[in-house]
């Protein structure tokens, strides 16, 4: 079988055997509904709170201060919105290197009548808390910010920022999508009042993740129905994804440090082996404010689509941009707003490694992206892409 390398992450990771092997006897043994009051419905509900449990350890916060949701998308749009609703009118900060999930969530209650900041970020992607503290206003009443940003990898200064905002006394939503389970994410010391994270990127499965509401944050529901969630997310509960979620962050609290060194220890060995054959690349985000495994590179004058596809004929699966919004011909909205120029900016290429990447995949990444990217160049004039 020709080799296959997976170097896409950020977009979605495989559901760790464990977790699988965790999870089926929810599909078709333990399948009541957690509202039912017979003990089919017993059983789900303490699976359930089993697994809250062992998020909230992880995350050290208070069990009912989490509710789960359908994916970060969902827990950024019950993040922003419910923050922003709740108080009726006002003034939102984030920046623009969001994910689409709460850029498109603060442009929808800009329609709303609220006003929104879009800050801007430096060349490495990074917010400057400077610009957080001159944004803020009498009628500030939201700031949300990620943790890391999905496609540089770029971490922003997240303490220094909820600091601000609790001496603001502004409410502080954060997307973690990026970061839980991967780097320390701690609520506390980053006077965090909501925060945004999944399951799907973490080894666990797709249609779970979950939002913390730090216990007294008011809070609007965007999802109504029944009394679930404690009434803040109405709908019957996926029970084997909550059971999924809460065995990946199992794993992900024994396993995270010793792979976050070893997986930036090949990022870095991919980096090198590029940039010593590749001639007219740059890394981009910060050089060391940044996620383990993301390595997000420009190729001068190249179409990322083109190197992604000459990859993929290959068996190596990377992307251009964020998967997000592969398939458009914009530029990244990230690289934009970093100021990369966009004979640069067009030739993005993110590769997003993990658990299961090696020395042997990144080597074989590198003679690759060499190859492919030297075949797109000669047929092509130089500054005709
Ligand atoms: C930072 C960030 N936020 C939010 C999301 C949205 O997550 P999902 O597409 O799983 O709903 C993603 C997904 O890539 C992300 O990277």
């Amino acid at each position: 079988m020709n080799r296959r390398v997976y170097l896409d992450h950020n977009a979605s990771t495989p559901v760790h055997p464990e977790v699988v092997a965790e999870m089926l006897p929810y599909f078709s043994d333990v399948y009541g509904n957690p509202s039912s009051v017979h003990g089919f419905g017993r059983d789900a509900r303490a699976a359930v709170d089993a697994a809250r449990d062992r998020v909230a350890a992880f995350l050290r916060v208070r069990p009912e201060e989490l509710v789960f949701t359908s994916g970060g998308t969902e827990s950024d749009n019950f993040g922003v919105k419910g923050l922003a609703l709740a108080r009726g009118s006002g003034h939102v900060i984030t920046s623009r290197v969001e994910h689409h999930a709460v850029l498109r969530s603060a442009q929808a209650l800009e329609a709303q009548g609220f006003t929104v900041t879009y800050l801007p970020v430096d060349q490495y992607g990074m917010v400057d808390p400077d610009d957080v503290r001159r944004a803020l206003r009498p009628d500030t009443i939201a700031i949300s910010i990620m943790h890391a940003n999905s496609e540089v990898g770029t971490i922003q200064p997240v303490r220094a920022i909820g600091a601000l905002a609790r001496d603001a006394g502004v409410p502080f939503h954060v997307d973690a999508v990026q970061t839980f389970g991967k780097v320390e994410v701690d609520v506390h010391a980053m006077n965090i009042d909501a925060l945004s994270f999944s399951s799907h990127k973490i080894y666990g499965p797709k249609g779970i993740a979950g939002l913390y509401i730090r216990r007294g944050t008011k809070m609007v529901s965007i999802q109504h129905g029944g009394e679930h969630e404690r009434r803040r997310r109405a709908g019957t509960e996926n029970v084997p994804g909550i059971v999924g979620l809460g065995k990946a962050v199992e794993i992900r609290a024994r396993d995270m440090k010793a792979e976050a060194e070893r997986v930036s220890a090949l990022r870095d060995r991919m980096w090198e082996g590029i940039r010593a054959r590749v001639p007219d690349v740059r890394l981009n985000g910060h050089p060391t404010e940044r996620l383990p495994g993301t390595a997000n590179v420009c190729y001068r004058n190249v179409e990322s689509e083109s190197i992604v596809l000459g990859l993929d004929l290959k068996g190596i699966a990377v992307s251009a941009g964020s998967a997000c919004t592969a398939g458009s011909v914009e530029p990244s909205h990230v690289l934009v707003a970093m100021g990369v120029p966009l004979d640069w900016a067009m030739g993005a290429v993110r590769s997003s490694l993990g658990r299961s990447t090696t020395t042997e995949d990144v080597d074989f990444v590198v003679a690759s992206v060499t190859e492919v990217v030297s075949r797109i160049r000669q047929a092509m004039p130089v500054g005709a892409a």
